[in-house]
């Protein structure tokens, strides 16, 4: 590998396997593909592309991410154990940089409740697991589970082993979000005054949400030698997430006085990662988001319209256009054409290829004979509203007719494709909603539980488009489904498809004997 510049600081994300971990947030093989492919192109070095063991569907994601990528290392996670670690390099193989990610909980308590194992028995695994993955890959990463609780004279000879048994980068993970910048600075500190080789690996940081210091702590241990950050898109991941990829890449560039580190990220491409990233998870970003929610860079109070005003610099810290936001004058409407369209996408962040333009083109069309004006807030509704044009759905909505009114019971009646084959269901319901989805019941039973059912206006006005976001919980599993239409009952019922699309795609993934975090 080519040696860095020592101040170059890696970003190894792990949206599609850490962040795919997050309770609802499954995605489907070509939702993986786009993002890796974005990923790509935004500069990220490490791509964690899943957990191949998991499943079927894991494997193949990270065989297909491993097909496509040709800028940025594609990484697969294994316990440590052989039949992991083979099937992670199976996966991997015909990557251009191919590594394979091994880990072992270390802590007390992963240890004795975890894995089961003694000090000693732990140290052995590491040197005989490591071996095993470098004997198919020169990249390998080894991970101590749960490090920052684990006992540092321990934490600093489960490392040495690792180093010795071949691992090129050691990653440090904060696996419950448990410790805090100064500490998390330390333990990096100390690993570099007790081993003399962590001059010739990489040493990464993974850190947890739990406290809401993810970022911080990333930053401190970058500042003690770390040379690689662990993080997701909007900080997507189980609990409070992971650390957020905008936050590091921001922080690093804008702070550049204090934090003299480079990255290869180009970041005016990450609010069309995070507008990605949101849609296909399910998961809105908040309001309030570091860097890339929607009132990040909204002034409002009038002392600081008039800063803006008068300078931009006296509130702002960065620029919009930095992370990708373009403010555009152009208001589109039903005689928008397809060049207007294309530009305004553009300006959003998105490059559609010309297939894509031409369905997004006819429901924009769709939406402007139903709206006099189709705002920024639309098109991005539309963007990520892909549950109707796609065929290849193993649920689809063709038809909705529906009858609400003060007279009860509620009727709808739908046409509903599962697998291709056509079906016409009717059904009744307390309200059109719940008359809808006892009839997409008709066509697909399950028993998954409904746990959170939200409906937004897009913009104002009662001609705004809704976008529903529909959770479904079964055996423990969640998964989250979102659309978007004028008609509030027609969003729903999309919605509720395509939860259920996720649904099928859940039931294919088995999850692994040891709960990973
Ligand atoms: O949080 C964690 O410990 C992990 C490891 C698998 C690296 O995600
Ligand atoms: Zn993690």
């Amino acid at each position: 590998m080519a040696k860095l510049d020592k101040n170059q600081v890696l970003i190894f994300d792990t949206t599609l396997r850490d962040g795919e971990q997050s309770p609802g947030a499954t995605m489907s093989l070509s939702e993986k593909i786009e993002i890796a492919t974005l990923l790509d192109e935004m500069g990220v070095d490490i791509i964690e592309a899943g957990f191949p063991i998991a499943s079927e569907g894991d494997f193949e994601a990270v065989s297909e991410i491993s097909n496509i990528i040709n800028g940025a290392s594609v990484c697969g996670l294994a316990r440590a154990n052989k039949v992991d670690i083979e099937r992670c390099w199976r996966a991997v193989e015909n990557a251009k940089k191919p590594r394979i990610h091994t880990f072992i909980g270390t802590s007390p308590l992963h240890r004795e409740f975890q894995v089961r194992l003694s000090k000693e028995e732990v140290l052995d695994k590491i040197f005989e697991t490591v071996t095993y993955a470098r004997s198919f890959c020169e990249d390998v990463q080894w991970s101590p589970m749960d490090a920052t609780r684990t006992e540092r004279d321990f934490l600093i000879q489960v490392v040495r082993i690792a180093i010795e048994a071949g691992a090129s980068t050691i990653n440090i993970p904060d696996t419950v979000g448990y410790t805090a910048p100064r500490e998390s600075a330390l333990i990096i500190e100390d690993l570099f005054s007790n081993i003399t080789q962590m001059e010739e690996i990489t040493v990464s940081t993974h850190c947890h949400n739990d406290l809401g210091m993810a970022t911080a702590n990333s930053l401190a241990a970058v500042e003690a030698g770390a040379r690689q950050v662990e993080c997701t898109i909007n900080g997507l991941g189980e609990r409070a997430g992971n650390t957020a990829l905008e936050e590091i890449a921001m922080a690093l560039r804008v702070r550049q006085d204090i934090l003299p580190f480079t990255t290869n990220l180009d970041t005016r491409k990450l609010i069309q990662a995070s507008r990605l990233v949101s849609t296909v998870s399910g998961f809105p970003v908040q309001f309030n988001k570091a860097i890339v929610g929607k009132n990040a860079f909204a002034h409002e109070s009038g002392i600081h319209q008039d800063g803006m005003l008068k300078h931009a610099g006296t509130f702002e810290i960065m620029k919009p256009e930095d992370i990708g936001l373009i403010e555009t004058n152009l208001v589109m409407g039903k005689h928008s054409g397809r060049a207007a369209l294309r530009k305004k996408i553009s300006d959003l962040g998105f490059n559609l290829g010309d297939n894509q333009l031409q369905d997004l083109f006819v429901r924009f069309k769709a939406l402007a004979d139903r709206k006099k004006e189709v705002y920024d807030e639309d098109l991005l509704a539309l963007l990520s509203d892909n549950s109707m044009s796609r065929n290849d759905e193993f649920l689809q909505l063709i038809d909705l007719e529906v009858k609400c009114g003060t007279k009860s019971p509620q009727t709808a009646k739908a046409k509903i494709a599962l697998e291709g084959n056509q079906h016409i269901v009717e059904s009744t319901g307390d309200g059109p909603v719940d008359a809808v989805f006892n009839a997409i019941k008709k066509v697909f039973p399950h028993s998954a539980q409904l746990q959170h059912f939200q409906i937004h206006a897009v913009t104002e006005g009662t001609d705004a488009q809704a976008t529903v976001s529909v959770r479904l919980e079964e055996a423990g599993k969640m998964v989250t489904g979102q659309s978007s239409d004028t008609d509030t009952v027609v969003a729903s019922a999309k919605a509720y498809i395509n939860s259920l699309n996720k649904l099928v795609l859940r039931r294919k993934k088995k999850a692994p004997n040891a709960a990973l975090n």
